[in-house]
């Protein structure tokens, strides 16, 4: 039984492509590659760090990823332009979907698990209108690692007393999706980039673009052996009648 659903922050509730209006402003022109390689970085980052055993929060990450993609353009900001650049990640548009959908979820717990810093979270969530339906935000700060290492997951069970078992887990992203699966959750995969337009966009004579580049990497399943249980084109496809006894029943959309 489904007691808690737990989503993921970037890319799932809010939308990282918001950012393009603040870096296109800063820098005419540059705005898709420097949104598209910061994001890529800003999680390449995360995983760099975790790895070599040099935890540094996501705030720090997501800046010294905007150091390298600003650096590799040969983009000189001031540091009050940089400073506001990195900003937009602390404002990043809900998606449109997510409010209704989170609404709709009565009778379970409702939290956040994000590689977000407890600050960043704060920001985010904080003055968003999803504020209201989220009963926890949990960054993976105390754990001093990132999604998807397992340590991560486990503040789930910590912070909400809920086993990995009865958490519907949702992402968009590949990465958290297989790290997810691969901990234990119930793993529903909100897919913001069909495959098929996606595929037929990377078949095209033209030149690819860095947005069509990111969205091959970053936004489809992976195939490292961990399927999500659930596909959802909709966040609101989540919300599914309470089964007896006020839990509810993990599979409400294309079951796979
Ligand atoms: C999150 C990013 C990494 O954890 O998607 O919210």
């Amino acid at each position: 039984m489904i007691r808690a659903y737990v989503l993921d922050a970037y890319g799932t509730l809010f939308d990282v492509q918001s950012v393009s209006a603040v870096t296109d402003a800063a820098f005419p022109g540059h705005g898709e590659i420097i949104t598209q390689v910061w994001r890529m970085k800003q999680l390449e980052y995360s995983w760099l760090c975790s790895l070599m055993g040099d935890y540094q929060d996501f705030w720090s990450v997501t800046r010294r990823a905007l150091t390298y993609t600003l650096g590799i353009l040969g983009l000189q900001p001031s540091e009050r332009l940089f400073d506001d650049i990195a900003e937009a990640y602390n404002r990043l548009t809900p998606y449109s979907d997510a409010a209704e959908a989170l609404a709709g979820l009565t009778g379970v717990r409702r939290a956040i698990l994000s590689n977000g810093s407890p600050a960043m979270l704060q920001a985010l969530v904080g003055n968003s209108p999803l504020a209201p339906f989220i009963e926890d935000t949990i960054s993976v700060d105390p754990k001093r690692c990132f999604k998807p290492d397992p340590r991560a997951y486990e503040l789930v069970e910590e912070r909400l007393g809920v086993k990995p078992g009865e958490v519907m887990f949702v992402s968009s992203n590949g990465f958290d999706i297989a790290g997810a699966k691969r901990f234990g959750f119930n793993v529903a995969r909100i897919s913001r980039v069909p495959q098929a337009d996606l595929a037929a966009e990377l078949a095209g004579t033209g030149p690819l673009s860095a947005s069509a580049f990111y969205r091959a990497l970053r936004t489809q399943e992976e195939a490292l052996g961990y399927p999500p249980d659930i596909v959802v084109t909709s966040l609101s496809e989540l919300a599914a009648p309470p089964t007896q006894g006020g839990g509810r029943e993990p599979i409400s959309a294309a079951p796979r």
